[in-house]
């Protein structure tokens, strides 16, 4: 298994450019499910996740091809031989449920092995499967896998989700593309992602109205045809790299970036003392001097502060003058990069879905563990402030989310190696 060592201490300067979006390229290649014409992601993101959906959708009978060294997929799934999502995919990665949707739509059928635990919380299903049962769909759980059935194929209906889930959201938009008559979600999620694919779909000619807000509205169509689509900017690795110079000083421009995909967080980086700037071709992030301020998050979804910036969030405020509260509120178990900022001698109280920070001057390198994609780049960021080396182990959950990020650092200045693992 590689490790990534940083050895902190060096202020960044320079650009970085932000990949397509993770969370938005994982539901729309999906898409690809609903036509049998091909469909083209451009600005697609090069990460392990991304070649296990398409090694999923390669096990449904999808041909993907890939250019331009993965930034261009091509999906075409003319046929679909094969209507199982298996365990041994699923197991990988939990987006993998989002094929649910749209085989189901198309065919009638799909059977789905169910995600299981994960290491940030239970995040169960119920949501996703209620949604396909609104549509008429019939299901049944066995030897831990969904059985899913629409002989008379899906049925439009009024789906109001009892809370905001970016996921369920997305695979009842995908199947009430093609369902028959009118589809109303409410409660649903508005996050950049979904916006994406709505954009997707309807270039693919779906009827869809609303998205972006609570309330969306489908009119299913027939059929879907082929589309080239560009993958929105990856948002919260758009936030991360943010945090690089708000960590070790200096100034960094996130190229690609847009003020609207992430407000929430940029007002919190003002109120933490530092100066963000929209430039013509992205974020500016800039530490001149003086200290960093306390300041209070509460993960919200879209348009509040993500959750997939918190454990970010907190490796600044490490080193915050003051004491600064972090709330959870989307993910039930998602500070486990707590105790290991504490190995380097950050001050973190952790009660339940609150975490008590209080700043230190400095952090000191210490070996680190990575127990989840968000944590372990709060780790090397953590690194890249604190005094001495940090060994980063356990870096593949980094790599599900990050594409370079040695690369990516380093041209600004950070000293950063991955060390091959054995
Ligand atoms: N939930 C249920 N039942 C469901 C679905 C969700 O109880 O059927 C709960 C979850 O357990 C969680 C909350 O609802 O407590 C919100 O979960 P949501 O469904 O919104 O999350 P998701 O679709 O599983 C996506 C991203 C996550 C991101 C969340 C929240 C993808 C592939 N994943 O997950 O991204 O944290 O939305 O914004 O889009 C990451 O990239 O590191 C990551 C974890």
């Amino acid at each position: 298994m590689d490790s990534i060592l940083v050895t902190g201490g060096t202020a960044l300067h320079g650009e970085i450019p932000i990949a397509g979006a993770k969370n938005a390229c994982l539901t729309l290649m999906p898409a690809t499910l609903l036509s049998e014409d091909p469909i083209t992601l451009t600005n697609a993101p090069r990460l392990s996740d991304i070649k296990t959906m398409g090694t999923l959708l390669e096990s449904l009978g999808t041909e993907v091809t890939s250019m331009q060294d993965g930034k261009v997929l091509t999906m075409s799934s003319h046929n679909l031989t094969n209507l199982t999502a298996d365990y041994d995919i699923v197991r990988k990665m939990r987006a993998s449920i989002l094929v649910l949707g749209p085989m189901l739509a198309r065919a009638g059928q799909a059977i789905a092995s169910l995600p299981g635990g994960c290491a940030i919380g239970a995040r169960p299903v119920d949501l996703h499967l209620k949604a396909m049962e609104a549509l008429g769909a019939q299901i049944e759980l066995r030897d831990g896998y969904v059985h899913a059935k629409a002989p008379q194929g899906l049925k439009g209906a009024t789906i109001e989700f009892p809370f905001v889930s970016v996921g369920a959201t997305e695979n009842a938009l995908l199947a009430a593309t093609l369902a028959r008559g009118t589809t109303i979600l409410k409660q649903a999620a508005r996050e950049p992602e979904i916006v994406d694919l709505a954009e997707c779909l309807i270039a693919m000619g779906a009827q869809i109205d609303g998205h972006g807000t609570s309330t969306i509205t489908i009119q299913g169509v027939d059929r879907l045809h082929g589309v080239t689509h560009p993958v929105v900017t990856d948002r919260i690795e758009l936030g991360t790299y943010m945090l690089a110079p708000a960590v070790t000083g200096g100034e960094v421009e996130c190229i690609g970036g847009k003020i609207e995909l992430i407000e929430a967080f940029c007002e919190k980086l003002d109120a933490a003392g530092l100066s963000v700037e929209q430039t013509q071709r992205g974020l500016k992030v800039k530490r001149t001097n003086g200290d960093i301020k306390a300041i209070n998050v509460t993960t919200e979804p879209f348009p509040g502060f993500p959750t997939d910036l918190q454990a970010q969030m907190m490796a600044l405020l490490c080193t915050a003058n003051g004491t600064s509260v972090l709330e959870e509120k989307i993910f039930e178990n998602r500070f486990m990069h707590a105790p290991e900022l504490a190995r380097m001698g950050a001050q973190i109280e952790v009660n339940g879905g609150m975490a008590t920070v209080t700043g230190v001057e400095r952090l000191k390198g210490a070996p680190v563990m990575a127990t989840d994609l968000r944590a372990s780049v709060s780790l090397i960021l953590a690194g890249l402030a604190a005094e001495g080396e940090t060994l980063v182990n356990r870096v593949y959950h980094l790599d599900r989310g990050y594409e370079r990020v040695e690369e990516k650092l380093g041209n600004c200045g950070a000293k950063i190696e991955r060390i091959k693992g054995q």
